[in-house]
């Protein structure tokens, strides 16, 4: 199997994890890599492995043809594009006609659990891409539906570990995290290997509701996290309060409205079936990473 396998958002923290596994973990030769991002300066690196570097910027349609040339399967990993509802479908758009045009059989998405009909204020550009994808000419695409990062919780525990309090709308939901480097072992496997049509569903094996996190977390780190229901709504003032915007507030509320009706707490052997291995459990992760929330 000689096919070219092109990543974009190379130099994106999943991207970077994506051609690792690529690399070591599936021994593919850096000659059938192409990475592609806005910033290929920064993959100086992997161009003197022997990797194709190059520039591709979703928002840039005209430059997006010549970046796709000569792959036969793509990873498209969908972009950070949340402040304007509907420009992050956009620019996936933009990548998949640019990755059909140029002759690409099978690709691969990173999308989320459940996109369809979702609370989830992010989740329409994810379930679009995915119609945009199962209704184009690619002859295979694979869709990895990937649970939440282990990793998110560096984003929203260091408050609560200074402040002893995680506020939280999340009830009793459970959400089934997975490392982020699993997902990217994932990602790597569809590329190289993918065939036909599939949407794989990626969790961790186990899930745990915000107050086990708070006490794994508070045992790990020795730090007590009292987790303090809050409405949605006041969930919202309390971000705004803290000075982020309002949308950008019912955004990142809405993920516990998410977690609260259920909608990450499922958990499936996809993640087994799809690289032949385990994720990481929670605990090993925690362990290997409770240095960082020491803060
Ligand atoms: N499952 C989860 O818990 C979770 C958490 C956070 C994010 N995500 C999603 O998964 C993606 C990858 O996660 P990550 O941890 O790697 O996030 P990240 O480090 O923030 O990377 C952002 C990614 O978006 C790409 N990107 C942004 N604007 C782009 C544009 N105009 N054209 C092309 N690519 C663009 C970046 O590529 P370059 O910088 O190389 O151009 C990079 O790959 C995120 O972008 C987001 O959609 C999932």
């Amino acid at each position: 199997m000689t096919s070219q396998l092109l990543v974009t958002g190379a130099s994106g923290q999943l991207g970077q994890r994506v051609i690792h596994h690529l690399l070591n973990t599936l021994a593919v030769a850096p000659g059938r890599i192409i990475a592609t991002s806005r910033n290929p300066d920064s993959l100086t690196q992997l161009a003197a492995l022997g990797v194709t570097v190059r520039a591709a910027d979703f928002e840039d349609t005209a430059s997006l043809h010549a970046a796709f040339t000569g792959a036969q399967r793509a990873l498209l990993i969908s972009t950070d594009a949340l402040d304007r509802p509907g420009r992050r479908l956009a620019q996936h758009q933009a990548a998949l006609s640019a990755a059909v045009s140029a002759g690409v059989q099978h690709l691969a998405y990173t999308s989320m659990p459940l996109p369809d009909n979702s609370p989830l204020l992010i989740a329409a550009d994810h379930a679009d891409t995915e119609k945009a994808i199962s209704g184009s000419n690619l002859a295979g695409w694979t869709i990895l539906r990937n649970h939440w990062y282990f990793e998110n919780l560096f984003m929203s525990l260091p408050s609560a570990l200074a402040s002893g309090r995680w506020y939280s709308a999340a009830g009793q939901g459970k959400i089934a995290h997975i490392a982020r480097d699993d997902l990217a072992l994932a990602a790597a496997t569809a590329l190289l290997t993918g065939e036909g049509k599939h949407t794989y569903t990626l969790s961790g094996a186990q899930a745990f509701t915000t107050e086990e996190i708070a006490a794994a977390v508070s045992q790990a780190t020795g730090k007590a996290i009292e987790v303090v229901p809050v409405p949605v709504d006041g969930l919202i003032q309390g971000m705004v309060a803290a000075g982020l915007p309002a949308p950008l507030a019912a955004v990142f509320a809405s993920f516990d409205t998410n977690t609260a009706a259920g909608r990450v707490a499922n958990l499936s052997d996809d993640f087994q079936t799809l690289t032949g291995t385990s994720p990481q459990p929670f605990a090993q992760w925690l362990d290997a990473n409770k240095a960082a929330f020491a803060g």
